[in-house]
């Protein structure tokens, strides 16, 4: 257990954005989008862009001339196009036109990178508002006060979709970008409750957790001495920064599955106790899921249970490891035979730390996040269907959402919990049978669409999941075949997994995006057929 320099560092840009979220202004005419943007950008010190603006500079001309040499179609376009450029998540305060989050696309893009807030306002206190700006194309003409009850009319399920809504009527553009600064979207940090399993805790999703550790772990009543458990990749990065912040020991295991073991277990446990690790310590797990899994479990254990922090620093542990108080270790007959529930006091999900995440775990976490849609999130899964091609931000947050929202539904993991299995029974049969070369992540997209053609075999499934499944993937580069393993070495694998019951496989199956339906069983010759249509070079 000796420090290593053995960093695995590899930023995975292509996939993560890791700057804060941004916010974004939808509203109609006349509620003060630019206005308000453009102080509330200054309070918070963040760039401020209108996409107005944007597209004036776009045209090389003012709005009202695009619409009356080009038409609005032409505008809406380029309103489209201004969209795409801004809504990557940059800590942006963002004023969008009034009618640019009608166009499906663009709203898909900026919830993945923002935050969305609704200006509203009475018709009469709007129409007062704008006066006789004559650069309104959409409100020129003789009677603007019906032109603006047609335009709210029209927009009005966009705007009233929006979940948080400012009425602006009677407030001035001070006070409602003192409004907008006080909500926590305007916060970089997003907190989050998990009331199960009891006594429940705080989730953290955002910057900076690491280098203000020392208050955040006081904040969550986790109280010195302290003793951080992290593996030879990781500690060598955040070691310096840590100990900066906070007064502790320090302990590096090997990085690996392999090492959530018991030989480490029990090596982390003589460790504590040189270390003079008693009942009043907290463990602060800084790793992916093998460090907060050992970590935790070490906690769980150690005379009779002591506190503990997590720390993720992959986006599998963020999303997925971190949440739910599972903690355990490996067998040599199996993974994750050992355990205990064992809630850490906090959660600290610094995202930052994702910088330096290597593209294959990225894509792990990815495979998960799907997965997360899949079970329960229809919108998340349209968004990953139709969005940007990098992870939003705000997706990682709905991901965590739903795995807490399942936990508290059932946390002892007796019921509902089970649905996050979804394509895993596939997966961990693949990853045993290839002796574990392929990663997690491409095991669980393949299980993904196995899980999906499976309840298209049972005649379970909408006709078109199947597909839609299979593009996604794709379109986040994860594979969708396996290659050069037997089948009858899968289904045996399949046989040993822990999670049969009275010696049969279960599955859990996806029904439509949002919905799966657990413990179903499948004659075998059926689930040979599937193995089969997976391996590569079938259609
Ligand atoms: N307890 C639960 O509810 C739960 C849920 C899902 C998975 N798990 C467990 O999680 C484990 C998998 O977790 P994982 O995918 O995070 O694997 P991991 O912990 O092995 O991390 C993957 C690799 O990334 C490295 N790494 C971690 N953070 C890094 C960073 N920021 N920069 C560079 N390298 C970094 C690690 O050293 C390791 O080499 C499995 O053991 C699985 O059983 C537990």
């Amino acid at each position: 257990m000796s420090p290593s320099s053995s960093g695995t560092s590899r930023v995975s840009e292509s996939l993560l954005r890791m700057q804060p979220l941004n916010i974004v202004l939808a509203g109609p005419p006349g509620a003060g989008k630019s206005a308000v943007g453009r102080l509330l950008g200054e309070r918070l010190n963040r760039e401020f862009v209108d996409t107005d603006t944007l597209v004036e500079r776009m045209a090389g001309k003012p709005i009202h001339q695009i619409f009356e040499e080009q038409g609005e179609p032409a505008f809406r376009q380029m309103e489209i196009e201004a969209c795409r450029q801004v809504a990557e998540p940059a800590d942006r305060v963002i004023a969008c036109g009034g009618g640019a989050l009608m166009d499906a696309g663009s709203r898909i893009l900026m919830e993945a990178g923002g935050t969305l807030v609704c200006l509203t306002g009475e018709p009469e206190v709007l129409l007062a508002r704008l006066g006789k700006d004559g650069s309104r194309p959409l409100l020129a003409g003789a009677s603007p006060s019906e032109r603006l009850q047609d335009l709210l009319e029209a927009r009005k399920d966009t705007y009233d979709s929006i979940p948080a809504q400012v009425d602006t009527t009677s407030l001035s553009v001070e006070q409602v970008a003192d409004r907008l600064a006080e909500l926590p979207l305007a916060k970089r940090t997003v907190r989050m409750t998990a009331s199960r399993p009891r006594p429940g805790y705080e989730v953290l999703l955002g910057e900076e957790l690491i280098s203000n550790l020392s208050a955040l772990l006081e904040q969550a009543k986790l109280l010195p001495p302290y003793v951080v458990v992290s593996d030879s990749n990781v500690a060598p990065l955040y070691e310096e920064i840590i100990r900066a912040t906070l007064e502790c020991s320090f302990i590096t295991v090997p990085a690996g599955e392999n090492h959530k073991s018991q030989e480490t277990l029990y090596q982390l446990y003589t460790t504590f106790l040189d270390s003079g690790v008693d009942r009043s310590s907290t463990v602060v797990a800084l790793g992916g899921g093998v460090v907060l899994d050992l970590a935790g479990f070490a906690a769980a254990t150690y005379m009779r249970g002591i506190r503990w922090a997590a720390l993720p620093t992959t986006l599998l542990a963020v999303v997925d490891a971190s949440l739910g108080g599972k903690v355990g270790i490996n067998l040599a007959e199996g993974k994750n035979l050992i355990g205990a529930f064992h809630p850490p006091g906090v959660v600290l999900a610094d995202l930052s730390t994702l910088a330096t995440l290597p593209e294959v775990e990225a894509r792990t976490g990815l495979a998960e996040m799907i997965k997360a849609a899949l079970i329960g999130d229809a919108d998340l899964f349209t968004s990953m269907e139709s969005g940007p091609t990098w992870i939003g931000r705000s997706w990682i947050h709905r991901a965590i959402q739903l795995k807490l929202t399942i936990v508290d539904e059932d946390p002892q993991e007796s019921g509902r919990r089970e649905a996050l299995n979804l394509g895993h029974t596939f997966a961990h049969a693949l990853e045993a049978t290839s002796r574990y070369r392929l990663p997690h992540g491409q095991a669980v997209a393949i299980g993904l669409l196995g899980a999906t053609r499976l309840a298209s075999a049972l005649d379970r499934c909408e006709s078109t999941l199947e597909d839609r499944v299979q593009e996604v993937l794709l379109r986040f580069g994860l594979p969708v075949r396996f290659s050069g393993l037997d089948t009858d070495r899968i289904l045996d694998a399949m046989k040993q997994d822990k999670k049969r019951k009275q010696g049969r496989s279960r599955f859990v199956i996806p029904i439509r995006p949002g919905r799966v339906e657990s413990g179903i069983e499948a004659p075998e010759a059926l689930i040979r057929d599937v193995v089969d249509e997976l391996r590569e070079g079938t259609p």
